[in-house]
């Protein structure tokens, strides 16, 4: 799809797309086209339940006297209240509604609105929300009927005072970018994705100025990363970890920012061996991986002034002779012993390595890790809201106001001593697995904090947010990147020059 800018003028074909305020109040381009169809615009909010409330749309097809094909009324709702985030919901919707019109090409004029958003902001916005709703993972679809398939191949987005807007949506073009690039990794099956190909899709970020490095397990070995090697030992794919770092802002002394990710690219449990329905999910168990890549992407094609790197641990956790097995102990590279008594609580024990060689190494102003870690935070806050557990309260209130920014809603849970407790173990450091099934969540965060010494740290658990079974405007069924807008918006509110 082809999207393009440009000052108001009406098109001769395709569908053309105005705005309704609230109580039915006809926006100039509307009050203009209603008059030359002969009031076919009044006449249809008045024969329908439209009334120009946000979200609601209503199409007029073949209006009399005019060549283009339907004019579609998008309801705004009250000026005053349009947001930057309304508008890329309703550039979703459009696009959505388009394509399953079979509609090929459509111009949406957006006039000035008293109060609202900038024109030119509203049209960027706009169509950042067409652009991520398109996403589709069609690869390996080779039979699929024309009928099914996305038409539009054009958007205008048309608008008073456009002067700007390109510049404004081609660094949210590049978040966009980012974020395509994060669901492919996501969508991917586990026999295309595994530790090596994500770590070669990882190197693809040098030809954006990204220094990629792929450490294999014999480095790994070396560095004493038993805990993360261990997960891995009973899979034919060998394990990776990949780190990228952006040098965006080369005069800064600060330290780094680190973004750290999952990436399980299978798990099946290993020994701890999960039950067969619904394990094809767990092609998924990387989506922590994923985002960070993408991230990292969406940073560097934007050229974000700031210093930031990316780690990711690549692993698939399969059954086999040479599989770890429950009660087996492993020696981090912190020096910890691990009693790993459930193979299938493997995400912490990857994770644990990487946080350590991260502090060690970068020694970075702070740590963010994604992982789809436990099905205990789906049974906490469903789908609606990823788990945010921090030491660091400055930086839990700006992750968590970032994401209600984008629409990526994180919601805090606890930490304390007494669920650290439950990982005391009588063979070792620590265990891997809490008492029951009791806190899952909050026990799992607890045994990441162990490989934590002082530095900032924030965990978000994203095992109910990084799929998605339905759609939503600006993120269609499947991979949702959840995590990529967040961290893009709150490292550019605070951390960028
Ligand atoms: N990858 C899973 C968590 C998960 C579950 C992600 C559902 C996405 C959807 C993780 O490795 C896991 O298996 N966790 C176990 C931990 C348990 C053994 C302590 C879980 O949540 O059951
Ligand atoms: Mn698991
Ligand atoms: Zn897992």
């Amino acid at each position: 799809m082809k999207i393009t800018f440009g000052e108001l003028a009406l098109p001769k074909t395709g569908a053309v797309v105005v705005g309704v305020l609230e109580e039915g109040k006809l926006t100039p381009t509307a009050a203009a086209l209603d008059r030359s169809s002969g009031g076919a615009l009044k006449r249809a909010i008045a024969a329908s339940r439209f009334s120009g409330k946000k979200d609601e749309l209503l199409a007029v097809l073949a209006p009399a006297n005019l060549a283009v094909s339907r004019i579609i009324l998008a309801g705004l709702g009250k000026p005053a209240a349009v947001t930057a985030a309304q508008l890329q919901s309703l550039g979703g919707q459009l696009l959505a509604h388009l394509n399953a019109a079979g509609e090929t090409a459509a111009t949406v004029m957006l006039d000035k609105v008293e109060g609202g958003v900038d024109p030119g902001e509203a049209a960027a916005n706009l169509a950042y929300g067409a652009r991520l709703r398109s996403y589709r993972f069609d690869r390996y679809r080779t039979k699929e009927k024309p009928e099914s398939k996305p038409t539009l191949a054009r958007l205008a987005v048309l608008s008073a005072n456009s002067a700007g807007v390109k510049r404004l949506y081609e660094k949210l073009d590049k978040i966009a970018d980012g974020v395509f690039f994060t669901r492919d990794l996501v969508s991917e099956p586990a026999n295309i994705l595994y530790p090596a190909t994500l770590a070669a899709q990882a190197k693809t970020l040098a030809a954006l100025g990204v220094q990629v490095e792929v450490l294999d397990e014999k480095k790994m070995k070396k560095l004493g990363m038993g805990s993360l090697l261990g997960v891995g030992q009973g899979s034919a794919r060998p394990s990776r970890l990949v780190v990228m770092q952006w040098k965006g802002n080369p005069k800064a002394k600060d330290a780094p920012l680190a973004i750290i990710g999952k990436g399980v690219t299978f798990d099946t449990g290993g020994i701890s061996i999960k039950p067969a329905a619904g394990m094809e999910d767990m092609k998924w168990d990387m989506a922590g991986a994923g985002v960070v890549v993408g991230l990292v992407k969406a940073l560097a094609g934007r050229k974000a002034k700031v210093n930031v790197v990316g780690l990711v641990g690549v692993v698939e956790n399969m059954p086999s002779g040479t599989a770890q097995r429950p009660g087996d102990i492993v020696t981090s590279m912190s020096g910890q012993t691990i009693e790993v008594l459930n193979t299938d609580a493997e995400g912490r024990l990857v994770l644990a390595d990487v946080l350590w060689y991260c502090q060690d190494r970068f020694k970075p102003r702070f740590m963010i890790d994604l992982a789809t870690l436990t099905g205990a935070i789906i049974i906490a806050l469903g789908h609606e809201h990823a788990g945010l557990f921090s030491n660091n309260d400055e930086l839990a209130e700006r992750l968590t106001a970032a994401g209600k920014a984008v629409g990526e809603a994180l919601w805090r849970m606890p930490l304390g001593d007494a669920y650290d407790r439950q990982l005391d173990s009588d063979a070792a450091d620590v265990k891997n697995i809490g008492g029951g099934r009791d806190a899952g969540s909050i026990t799992a965060a607890q045994f990441l904090q162990r490989f934590v010494n002082k530095t900032p740290w924030a965990h978000l658990d994203i095992a109910g947010t990084a799929w998605s079974k339905k759609d939503a405007p600006t993120v269609p069924k499947g991979a949702t990147a959840f995590g990529v807008r967040l961290l893009e918006r709150f490292i550019a509110e605070h951390y960028e020059a």
